[in-house]
């Protein structure tokens, strides 16, 4: 925490985009001819369905997003300064996924970059818009979280192709002069010592393309389940825990856990650690499975539109992912 603040980025705006397109947990059965179930999927994982987007890339999902947070918005596109998008899934190497996104939506006065952090990478980028927004030096960050996993799934896999889904979800960061509200807090954390478990191989400088690592089946995402399972389990309850006990918040202070949609499993046990009950945490997973940088604000988005986080509830966000990276965010909700 830090004290010596003039001012706090607070959230003045929040959207989200999904796409059309339902792939069932049976699909996986009709469709890619796997062996699997949805009682399999659903006991596991909690996910029934996940949205995949047919057409397009992850800046058509990141730039849906930010076109319905300004549609629900009094900011034009034009006033936003800075575009931060989490991502692990960029159209291409480069350019960076914002700028193609601060193209599509007209945002002509902005800068940005990508950020890389995996399921992390909301709280990561969160954090990054709001010491920007805090710096003084920028006042309307726009911060994405937008993954096309579908993209970097090898539908072959059991293990992990019923996971993720494809989505966006964005929030508007702006300074408020009241230091109760905004982004109040942030623990964040990497461990490189857990990349074996968790990454892509191919298509960076270690690996690049070539017909050896398309064969190999190199640029799908690779995941040790059960290990990461046992981190993540560890490593979210750990982190949320702390940043309850550094901001004095007891399980009844707290309105909502607001957690990363991994498994449902994992899900639980971060509550349970945190003393709260089902009702005190935010659940989309069984709709959307892991959008990795999209679950938590789309869970946000949609918990606020429903009416049910208003002015003046404290949200924890808490997430694990590759690297590993990990982090919890206490954000005191500013939005009428
Ligand atoms: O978001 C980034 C961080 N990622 C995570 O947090 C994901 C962490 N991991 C997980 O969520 C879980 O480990 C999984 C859902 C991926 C797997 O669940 P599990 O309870 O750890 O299962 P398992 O890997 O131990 O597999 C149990 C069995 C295996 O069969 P054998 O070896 O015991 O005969 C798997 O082959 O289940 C089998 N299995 C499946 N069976 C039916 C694995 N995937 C499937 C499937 N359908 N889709």
């Amino acid at each position: 925490m830090n004290n010596n603040k003039k001012f706090n980025a607070v959230i003045t705006g929040i959207g989200m985009y999904v796409p059309e397109k339902v792939l069932t947990n049976q699909d996986f059965v009709d469709i890619y001819g796997l062996e699997t179930s949805d009682e399999w999927i659903t006991s596991r994982t909690g996910i029934k369905e996940r949205r995949i987007l047919e057409h397009g890339a992850t800046s058509d999902l990141a730039a849906g997003a930010a076109k319905d947070l300004l549609a629900h918005s009094k900011v034009k596109a034009e006033e936003i300064d800075c575009i931060i998008v989490a991502t692990v899934t960029p159209d291409m190497m480069f350019p960076a996924t914002a700028c193609i996104v601060q193209h599509k939506i007209g945002a002509t006065n902005a800068w940005g970059f990508d950020l890389e952090a995996a399921c992390s990478g909301f709280l990561f980028a969160l954090q990054t818009g709001a010491s920007i927004v805090e710096s003084g030096r920028y006042k309307k960050v726009l911060v994405i979280g937008a993954d096309k996993m579908s993209t970097i799934v090898d539908y072959t896999d059991r293990n992990n192709c019923i996971l993720f889904g494809d989505a966006a979800s964005a929030v508007l960061l702006e300074p408020g002069d009241d230091l109760e509200y905004g982004i109040v807090d942030s623990v964040l954390k990497v461990d490189g010592s857990g990349s074996p478990y968790l990454h892509m191989k191919a298509g960076g400088s270690l690996n690049p393309p070539s017909i050896e690592t398309v064969t190999n089946k190199m640029h799908y995402l690779y995941q040790e389940g059960k290990t990461v399972f046992k981190y993540a389990v560890t490593g979210m309850a750990d982190i949320s825990v702390e940043i309850m006990e550094r901001n004095n918040l007891k399980a009844d202070d707290i309105t909502y856990l607001i957690p990363h949609q991994a498994n449902l499993r994992i899900i639980d046990a971060t509550a349970e650690r945190m003393g709260l009950t089902r009702e005190k945490v935010t659940i989309n997973i069984d709709r959307y499975g892991n959008t990795t940088a999209a679950t938590i604000p789309m869970c946000m988005c949609e918990y606020y539109r429903a009416g049910k986080i208003k002015k003046g509830d404290n949200l924890i966000l808490s997430a694990f992912g590759a690297g590993y990276t990990w982090g919890a965010t206490y954000v005191k909700w500013s939005i009428d």
